[in-house]
């Protein structure tokens, strides 16, 4: 079980300044919304060895079993309007790519608008929920989940092609406190991006590290799908496709990606 007291002293200015570890929880989520109801301050992370009801987005339930990964909330409460909770969305996605690049020679991206993959296989996924009061996020959650130390035997049969894990990768079992610390500190920084502004530096890392320009994809909206070329990508507005009925754009939070082929 991670202990609390391996946290103390993290070098980081807001993310992880607060750390409460459990073993098991429905979603480390609940915990959140239960941390911000009683006043937790900005900052406070919730990990959890293992989720019961782990959610991801879209109503999809995330598995998390014992010991596996980073099961982590996030409790944020930036003065910034909610339209722009999408660079929260990104920075997640972003600091894991680059931790995983830096510290492990992988070759991560993100899958727009916020999976991180390594060979088309998801190794982590991000979820934002916010509560507004009079239209500004009175706290924004960030739900990290984030396979580390899974094994393949783990994963439910009908996931077994499109999971990965930091195991599966290396061939190594990690030290679970080791990449937590260092991934606070990475998403920590990412996050004093967000509060100085600096969205131009965000935005391009988060295009960069997807490459989804140019290639050709097929998008699930609503039930049904949707082909077309990614002419562009905006943190905001979302991803226009040139499709044969002309450009069409949709926003990551309606959006599914179920396809893309290599340019
Ligand atoms: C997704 O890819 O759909 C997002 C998955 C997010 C899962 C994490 S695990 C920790 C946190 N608690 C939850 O219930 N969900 C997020």
């Amino acid at each position: 079980m991670l202990e609390e007291i391996w946290f103390e002293n993290l070098p980081v200015k807001t993310i992880g300044r607060q750390i409460r570890c459990f073993k098991k929880v429905t979603s480390t989520n609940d915990l959140a919304w239960l941390e911000v109801s009683r006043g937790s301050p900005e900052g406070t992370v919730i990990f959890a060895d293992e989720q019961l009801k782990g959610r991801g987005r879209f109503n999809r339930s995330w598995h998390a079993p014992k010991d596996a990964g980073i099961w982590s909330s996030v409790i944020l409460k930036p003065d910034i309007p909610i339209e722009k909770s999408s660079l929260l969305m990104v920075i997640g996605a972003i600091a894991i790519c680059e931790l995983l690049k830096d510290k492990f020679k992988l070759d991560a991206k993100i899958r727009w608008p916020n999976d991180v993959i390594i060979n088309d296989r998801k190794i982590a996924g991000i979820i934002v929920e916010t509560k507004c009061i009079a239209s500004k996020p009175e706290a924004i959650i960030l739900g990290i989940g984030f396979n580390i130390n899974l094994k393949s035997e783990e994963i439910p049969p009908d996931l077994t092609q499109t999971i990965t894990s930091l195991y599966m990768e290396t061939g190594a079992l990690i030290d679970q406190k080791d990449i937590f610390r260092q991934f606070l500190m990475y998403l920590d920084n990412w996050y004093q991006k967000v509060l100085s502004k600096e969205e131009n530096e965000i935005s391009d890392t988060w295009k960069k590290m997807s490459g989804i320009i140019g290639t050709d994809i097929t998008l699930e909206v609503e039930g049904k799908t949707v082909g077309g070329k990614v002419i562009a990508i905006d943190l905001h507005k979302g991803i226009t496709l040139k499709t044969p009925e002309g450009d069409k754009v949709f926003r990551g939070e309606n959006a599914t990606l179920l396809r893309s082929k290599k340019k």
